[in-house]
């Protein structure tokens, strides 16, 4: 369906839950998440309805993402219903790795077909650092698993933050080199409560550039993400800068929250709620919430933070 500035939305984020078995200090609270009461949030057969609904309007492609996905115990079968459902033509998922070793086969299974990666450095005390509980080896034991699962297209996304992995970038970059991946750098969104992080913390994407000086354009973008290739590498590195050059006038997507509020923008507090509603009633509100999707976020920076109302961890990106 096309909103009313005439943008055709295809891609729904679907947050399955807020919660999360690391606490990236750019992310989440160190304590976690207040617990919600299970009748607050979507139930699995509410997920599947709201996904058939969105694909009787148009959707085509499902990411699903948290806080953490693979924390919520019904994934497998949530994306397993998903990918059969008529007219969803893709499910992908983006996580953090850590549980894949048990789920990259089993999702692979129920029809997922692509998942990002998240992983802001390849040193160890500083994943420590910034997951505030994870740690480095059991990234790569997700990341090998992926690979072995026969995943295609992997995507490791990276948040740039001034003063803490500026100088990881050459090194994240080597992964295109090692693995057939594409290592994805994204501009920091000042969201609601970004932890200890203030506008030092910001970097541009262009900056990556800077330590990459044998990255050559690839001629194309792959769909946010502006695209480069140093030689010989497997994948690709992708720039993602929503902040510096924002892609509100072609944004195609919508993004639920687990607790099925539909936000027809990341950065903006406008929320309908598909909660208790049937298939006819899901698809008046989603119909409702796309028409009237806002033409642009405004200004993002240290005065301008996001209007979204909620962490990065609530909305899943
Ligand atoms: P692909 O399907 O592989 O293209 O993935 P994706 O880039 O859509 O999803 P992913 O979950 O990997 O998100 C990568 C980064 O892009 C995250 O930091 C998101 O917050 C950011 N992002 C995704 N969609 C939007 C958007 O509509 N607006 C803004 N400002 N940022 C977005
Ligand atoms: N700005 C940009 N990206 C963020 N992510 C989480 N918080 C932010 C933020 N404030 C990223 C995660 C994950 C993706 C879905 O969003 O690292 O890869
Ligand atoms: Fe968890 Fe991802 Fe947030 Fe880190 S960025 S705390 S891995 S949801």
């Amino acid at each position: 369906m096309v909103d009313r500035l005439g943008r055709d939305i295809t891609y729904l984020r679907i947050s399955v839950t807020d919660k999360c078995n690391l606490r990236c200090r750019y992310c989440m609270p160190e304590e976690g998440v207040c617990k919600k009461s299970h009748s607050e949030m979507l139930t699995e057969d509410e997920i599947i309805t709201a996904v058939e609904a969105a694909a009787s309007l148009g959707i085509t492609k499902l990411r699903f993402t948290g806080g953490e996905p693979l924390v919520k115990k019904n994934i497998v079968s949530i994306c397993r219903r998903a990918a059969a459902a008529n007219g969803i033509r893709e499910v992908c998922l983006t996580t953090n790795g850590i549980r894949l070793p048990e789920l990259a086969g089993p999702l692979k299974e129920a029809g997922v077909k692509r998942l990002n990666l998240s992983l802001d450095t390849l040193n160890e005390e500083k994943y420590a650092y910034i997951t505030r509980v994870g740690k480095l080896e059991a990234f790569r034991a997700g990341l090998d698993a992926a690979l072995k699962a026969g995943f295609e297209k992997i995507k490791i996304n990276s948040v740039l933050i001034g003063g803490f992995n500026e100088e990881d970038i050459p090194q994240l970059a080597e992964l295109t080199r090692q693995y057939p991946v594409d290592m994805r750098f994204i501009e920091m969104m000042p969201m609601y409560d970004s932890g200890d992080f203030d506008e030092k913390a910001f970097i541009p994407c262009t900056r990556v550039l800077d330590y990459l000086p044998d990255a050559v354009p690839v001629g194309e973008d792959d769909g946010v993400a502006k695209l480069y290739r140093l030689p010989d590498a497997k994948g690709n590195i992708g720039l993602i800068s929503p902040v510096s050059a924002h892609f509100c006038g072609c944004c195609n997507r919508i993004r639920l929250t687990a607790d099925g509020k539909v936000k027809p923008c990341l950065h903006s507090s406008d929320e309908y709620s598909l909660k208790g509603l049937d298939f006819s009633g899901m698809q008046r509100v989603l119909k409702e919430a796309i028409w009237n999707k806002p033409a642009w976020h405004g200004d993002l920076d240290a005065l301008h933070r996001s209007q979204a109302g909620r962490n990065m961890n609530q909305i899943g990106g």
